[in-house]
């Protein structure tokens, strides 16, 4: 169970300026570790997420068998070559959907029983979403009221054509790693496009995937091969970064080494909606990750308005809270809908994003699918609930920075799930 301990003080910043080099991304360090895992052959990957989250990744896949040396962010795993070994003791995703989610796919094909257990607020998220692809294929899943812990009785599938019921990488990814496994072509469509680095991952290690504009199929089963990596920089951590530098005009801020997944990087097309100036850099591909550097500077008429909907707050889903707690900052406010979604992340990020813009002193409307947030508002110091959710603590440190007075963030540990390094590096390039 996570237990809200530290406490941190965030004082408001004149500038932000600097450059960074941040750790690899949550999203393509779980892929990587799980295909590395379940590979023939020795993968390396450098800058490899330092998040708790990817951490509960790499141990249950030691735990079903696969051998890993971490050294830091250097990360060498051996894989299993396509057949785990059930463990004696429950698989534990800590806090992480995606290593749950992800990993569900992978042993509902694998012949055994294993069990997934995860902290309170991982057992309080929606299992059913992966349950009913699942056991469509074959499986047999067991969860306690649509929750973890979740029972998998594994074993051969049969290929399924499935359309997601909610825009989620996680659950295409799930299903995509048992159709990896399973005779026949499972397909998954989605009406709104999710991030791809599966599909991408996938063939990296050398599966064979079709993709159309709403589609991605997979003709199982198909071995994966080893591969060397250095995973791009976080682009949801830098999002942090990127909006604080947003907040104060004559900021200059480098992000190198950035991942710039089309799917992953709306971010920039709002910030310069909104204003920020920003410029990308020398460009390249790893293993179909686009990679750059990126400089963004304030304008210094400061911020405009937008509005964020439809397959951008899809897109978006974990900006969100960030845009939200700057958007009291804006001329013109942020209004935010179809992002529901929100309210079964790692906590309920709506009413968590509504309640501290509240105690900061911000007039905000809540709605069941997103929040209005009107600009022009000034905002003074207060007490931060972080509900224990990591993207809550970064966003209200970054609302902090332009505050009139200090900010305490309660459970501020939180931020190490996807980012430890983040107070630091925040004090790094926040000039006070
Ligand atoms: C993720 C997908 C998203 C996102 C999460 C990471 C992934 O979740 O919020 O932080 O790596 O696939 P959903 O798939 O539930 O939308």
């Amino acid at each position: 169970m996570q237990t809200l301990t530290q406490e941190r003080v965030i004082r408001p910043a004149r500038n932000i300026a600097g450059s960074l080099r941040l750790p690899g991304d949550k999203s393509i360090s779980h892929r990587y570790a799980m295909l590395g895992a379940f590979a023939d052959g020795t993968s390396r990957f450098t800058n490899f997420s330092t998040g708790a989250d990817c951490a509960s990744t790499l141990a249950c896949m030691q735990a079903l068998g696969a051998l890993a040396k971490i050294e830091g962010q250097s990360v060498e795993i051996t894989g299993v070559a396509g057949r785990v070994t059930p463990s004696a003791s429950p698989l534990d995703c800590g806090n992480s959907g995606s290593t749950m989610r992800m990993l569900s796919g992978l042993l509902a094909a694998q012949k055994g029983t294993f069990t997934l257990v995860g902290d309170e607020s991982l057992s309080r998220r929606p299992m059913e979403r992966i349950r009913r692809p699942l056991e469509a294929m074959g499986a047999k899943l067991n969860l306690t009221e649509g929750h973890a812990p979740l029972i998998i009785e594994g074993g051969p599938l049969k290929a399924i054509d499935f359309t997601t019921p909610v825009p989620s990488a996680q659950v295409k990814t799930c299903v995509l790693l048992a159709g990896l496994q399973t005779s026949g072509t499972t397909a998954v469509r989605e009406a709104l496009r999710t991030r791809d680095h599966s599909e991408l991952a996938l063939r990296a290690f050398g599966a064979t995937i079709t993709r159309t504009l709403d589609s991605v199929s997979i003709s199982g089963p198909q071995p994966l091969h080893a591969i060397e990596s250095a995973v791009p920089g976080d682009i949801s951590s830098a999002a942090f970064f990127l909006c604080a530098a947003a907040l104060f005009p004559g900021s200059s801020l480098v992000l190198t080494s950035l991942g710039l997944n089309p799917t992953r990087a709306t971010l920039l097309d709002v910030l310069t909606a909104l204003g920020a100036h920003i410029a990308v850099l020398d460009l390249e591909e790893k293993h179909a990750e686009l990679v750059g550097t990126v400089q963004i500077s304030a304008p210094p008429e400061g911020l405009g308005s937008t509005a964020i909907s439809g397959a951008l707050a899809a897109q978006l889903i974990d900006e969100l809270p960030v845009l939200a707690a700057i958007a009291p900052y804006t001329s013109g406010g942020i209004r935010i809908r179809d992002a529901k979604e929100l309210r079964v992340k790692e906590s309920d990020r709506i009413a968590l994003v509504a309640k501290n813009l509240r105690a900061m002193g911000a007039e905000v409307e809540e709605f069941e699918d997103g929040l209005d947030v009107p600009g022009g508002q000034t905002l003074h110091g207060a007490t931060i609930d972080s509900g224990g959710d990591h993207r809550i603590a970064m966003a209200f440190s970054v609302a902090a920075l332009r505050a009139d007075g200090e900010t305490l963030i309660q459970g501020a540990e939180s931020a190490a799930i996807s980012f430890p390094e983040f107070f630091d590096l925040l004090d790094q390039v926040a000039e006070r």
